[in-house]
């Protein structure tokens, strides 16, 4: 799960994908990264902690980290919240592979829309809604590879 400096939106993604796989018993390595380094080592924005906490999920021991190209071969999936974080990671693919590996996240929700999850950062998009996107996107992220294990 990447965005730009995660500590808003792929916290999230990490946090409500992890909770919902492991309700289900599925054993996935979920995490989660930023394209910028601007907040290496930072906890998750406490707007991030709030709306996960309001819906019983703790994202609290997160750490942001930067995306590197070793993820590429740490995780079958890699997903972008935007179109911005979908160039970036691009751009550090070292093979065609290594792009087949990236989606931007709301694509598995309506396909080939090529929606982004807006930055909720300086306010003008609701954590609340981010919250409800990225939920509806882990929903269809289990019901596609539930059965792959
Ligand atoms: P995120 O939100 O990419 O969802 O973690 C942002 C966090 C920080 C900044 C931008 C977006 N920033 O410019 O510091």
């Amino acid at each position: 799960m990447v965005c730009l400096g995660n500590i808003c939106r792929s916290p999230l993604a990490e946090g409500i994908l992890l909770y919902k796989t492991q309700q289900l018993g599925l054993d996935w390595e979920i995490d989660s990264a930023g394209t910028s380094s601007y907040h290496i080592g930072d906890k998750p924005d406490p707007r991030s902690v709030e709306i996960a906490g309001k819906n019983g999920i703790d994202i609290t021991h997160q750490n942001s980290r930067q995306f590197t190209s070793i993820d590429f071969d740490r995780f079958d999936m890699i997903y972008a919240m935007d179109s911005s974080n979908y160039q970036n990671i691009k751009q550090l693919a070292r093979n065609e592979a290594d792009k087949n590996k990236v989606s931007l996240i709301m694509n598995e929700v309506q396909p080939n829309r090529n929606i982004n999850v807006p930055d909720p950062y300086w306010g003008s998009f609701g954590f609340d809604r981010v919250f409800e996107m990225l939920s509806e996107a882990s929903e269809a992220i289990i019901k596609k590879y539930k059965d792959i294990q």
